[in-house]
């Protein structure tokens, strides 16, 4: 399963990156907004820092606008892919966008319906938002598993990109239904290194060590 960073902010990207284990970067309207920096710059360096794709959300609402704009977004770097969200028009706009070899990540998919559509109309990249559902109280996970199945039935090639993800345990629930893709804050990237037992058998051995004679 690929790893995502949910994030347009530099710093977190970088040490993502640094790690060693982020495949790409997801953003959208709010991400970019909270960075209170000139749009352009900013997603030029993220493309340039994250090694592969980026998502870029369009802010029209009708077809011919998130043409336009997803193929200005397009031009910005190769690892562009563009996001057209899960609207009539924006159905339109991926097959539109992906007949010209333009990348698109379907986003705000909230149902399985919504899915199958965005495959067969040629989306690279399907997000349903898990932690959006599980706030309403349905089982985002759920989605992510139907979809899953659908898309192998039929054999889409559309890569099923978990979305929203809140917790640690998307990340695993997302893996196990077979997810392609699980992006993610920055916090929940750290989180998934971390385990308690980790740190009490680092600190024992080294304490043993520290009292052996053998060091010497
Ligand atoms: O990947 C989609 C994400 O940015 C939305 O996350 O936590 O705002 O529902 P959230």
């Amino acid at each position: 399963m690929k790893i995502f960073l949910d994030t347009a902010n530099v710093a977190e990207l970088r040490e993502g990156v640094a790690i060693g284990v982020v495949d790409g970067c997801t953003t959208n309207p709010s991400l970019i907004a909270k960075e209170k920096r000139p749009f352009r710059p900013l997603v030029e360096e993220i493309c340039s820092i994250v090694p592969g794709d980026v998502s870029l959300e369009v802010v029209a609402l009708d077809f011919e606008g998130m043409v336009k704009e997803g193929k200005e977004l397009a031009q910005i770097a190769p690892n562009v892919v563009v996001k057209c969200p899960l609207t009539k028009d924006g159905l339109k706009a991926v097959r539109r966008l992906s007949g010209e070899g333009i990348r698109v990540n379907q986003t705000l998919c909230f149902s399985p319906t919504q899915a199958l559509l965005s495959a067969k109309a040629g989306a690279t990249y399907i997000s349903p938002f898990l932690g959006r559902l599980d706030d309403i109280a349905h089982v985002g996970m759920d989605l992510v598993r139907d979809i899953c199945e659908i898309y192998r039935n039929y054999g889409f090639t559309t890569q099923v990109l978990a979305a929203s993800i809140r917790n640690p345990l998307h990340v695993v629930d997302a893996a196990k239904a077979g997810a392609h893709v699980a992006t993610m804050p920055f916090g929940v990237l750290e989180q998934l290194m971390k385990h308690p037992l980790t740190d009490i058998g680092l600190k024992k051995f080294l304490d043993d060590w520290n009292k052996a004679s053998a060091k010497h």
